[in-house]
């Protein structure tokens, strides 16, 4: 069976936008149950301005009750500053995240493009220097909520900036959920001219309900790591209207009945999501989370 790669977000992506913050002790619940399920990576937190993001302060409370297991929980750095921090609550895979959009970028990490390269720059190298693993993710790689299209072109000198520099993976973020099959794909392409297809993420937010469209004209490029959060959760806190990531037990339910192996419980894993959707106090946004709750 062909094997494909979930990335789960729910604890990063997902919670960075509820308006009430987890603390560290149910966030780590929340991952550990993830990662029991299966999933091979779990985003464990930030490492960015409390003052920006409050519901990912204390990420290296979360990362301290994590067993150490190679590259598991990566974490978000957008600078010296957090990668640092990253590195002293024990971090063995971090992100960098840039964007193909000046506007997005200023808002989400204050720089443009350029300058966010050049605070990524030591983080990369450090982290080669140190064995910690990489990943870049690219925003807005099919629409800004700010400037409307993004030029492809824009997206493929992210991404291979990235993959020169270091990345080990490089994410592709439909940010605001816009995206269409055949925008998708024809994206995908491109990028994959210059960066191999085995290092590149989808991670597609589902806005306009069409994520798991986006991703199956993906598979159909052969990409095999998607990112996912469970019960759909999330957003972004710098792209007003941007609804949760792809549901990790959608993505699921659809690779099963392809016939790709994962290695997930799906049983677990809609667990997992009815148990945080109470827990926050919000809907399930996952269908195949509701159908089976
Ligand atoms: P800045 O203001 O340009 O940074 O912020 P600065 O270096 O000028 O410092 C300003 C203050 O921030 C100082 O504190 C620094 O110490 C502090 P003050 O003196 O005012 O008390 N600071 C930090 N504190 C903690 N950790 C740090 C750090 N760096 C500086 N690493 C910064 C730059 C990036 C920090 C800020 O803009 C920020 O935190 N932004 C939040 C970014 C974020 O988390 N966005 C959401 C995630 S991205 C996303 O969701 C998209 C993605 O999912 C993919 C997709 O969907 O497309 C990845
Ligand atoms: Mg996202």
């Amino acid at each position: 069976m062909t094997k494909v790669t979930l990335f789960e977000v729910g604890p990063r992506d997902g919670l960075q936008n509820e308006a009430h913050p987890l603390g560290p002790d149910d966030r780590v619940s929340l991952i550990k149950r993830l990662a029991h399920a299966g999933m091979p990576y779990v985003e464990a937190g930030s490492f960015v301005s409390p003052k920006w993001v409050p519901q990912m302060a204390d990420t290296d409370k979360v990362l301290a009750q994590l067993d150490a297991e190679a590259y598991r929980y990566p974490v978000l750095t957008p600078n010296m500053k957090g990668f640092e921090a990253a590195r002293a609550a024990g971090a063995d895979h971090v992100a960098v995240f840039g964007a193909a959009s000046e506007t997005f970028s200023q808002k989400n990490i204050n720089c443009n493009i350029t300058e966010s390269l050049r605070r990524f720059a030591p983080v990369m190298e450090e982290a080669r220097k140190h064995n910690i693993r990489i990943r870049g993710y690219v925003s807005c790689v099919l629409g800004c909520p700010y400037e409307g299209d993004v030029a492809v072109a824009t997206v493929v000198e992210v991404a291979e900036w990235l993959l020169e520099h270091g990345a080990h993976e490089i994410s592709l973020g439909d940010t605001i959920g816009v995206g269409t099959p055949a925008c998708a794909r024809a994206m995908v392409k491109q990028v994959a001219q210059s960066v191999p297809r085995d290092r590149l993420a989808l991670h597609f937010h589902d806005t306009y309900g069409q994520a798991l469209a986006n991703i199956l004209a993906c598979l159909e490029e052969d990409i095999r790591i998607i990112d996912v959060a469970v019960a759909g959760l999330g957003g972004c806190p710098y792209a007003a209207g941007a609804s949760g990531n792809v549901a990790s037990e959608d993505v699921l339910y659809m690779l099963e009945g392809m016939g790709f192996e994962t290695g997930i419980d799906l049983d677990q894993i809609v667990a997992t999501g009815n148990w945080v959707s109470h827990l926050l106090n919000r809907q399930n946004n996952s269908k195949v989370g509701r159908a089976r709750s």
